[in-house]
């Protein structure tokens, strides 16, 4: 028997202005988003904007329905957007933004639910190219990763149906 350690990298940004140009701006984004939200269940708005590789962002919000599972996440609300009107359109990011109705900022990191990563994976493996995830970190901080696969070690993958 070995061990198999798996290990995921974060980069934390203090504030805003510490992150890097693009990814402030596709944040701005994910938080016009989540003001967006359909949230009436949960009171938890949730934003997410998609940015494409020929510069278009697709913003979407968590919409929320009264037999609760039929909602769906902002994270895929947008993914799935960007996947419908923009095909064959890589994405190249996607910023991630949260706040409780009636307060404007979280004090712990919104990050993306599993059933949203296992969907951000497929889109990496569709367009054989790494997504980049900004998400808050909680008090005005900042979080990214350069992938998916930080978020989903030892995802299942598609290429796998095709093996067996
Ligand atoms: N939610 C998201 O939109 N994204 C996530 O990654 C986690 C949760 C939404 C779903 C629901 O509308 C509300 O937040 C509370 O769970």
């Amino acid at each position: 028997m070995k061990k198999i350690v798996l290990q995921s990298h974060f980069d934390h940004f203090e504030n805003l202005a510490e992150l890097p140009t693009a990814d402030q701006l596709l944040m701005v984004e994910a938080q016009k988003a989540a003001d967006d939200a359909y949230a009436p269940y949960s009171k938890f708005h949730v934003g997410a904007a998609v940015m494409l590789e020929n510069g278009v962002v697709v913003r979407g919000s968590n919409q929320e329905n009264a037999a609760y599972p039929s909602g769906l996440c902002a994270e895929r609300v947008a993914l799935f957007a960007a996947g419908a009107q923009h095909p064959g359109i890589k994405i190249i990011a996607i910023a991630i933004s949260a706040y409780p109705e009636g307060k404007k900022q979280l004090s712990v990191p919104i990050s993306p639910c599993g059933n949203c990563r296992q969907v951000m994976s497929e889109y990496e493996l569709r367009y054989d190219h790494k997504i980049r995830v900004i998400m808050e970190g909680g008090n005005g901080t900042f979080i990214a990763s350069e992938n998916v696969v930080q978020f989903l070690p030892y995802v299942f993958s598609g290429s796998v149906l095709k093996k067996n």
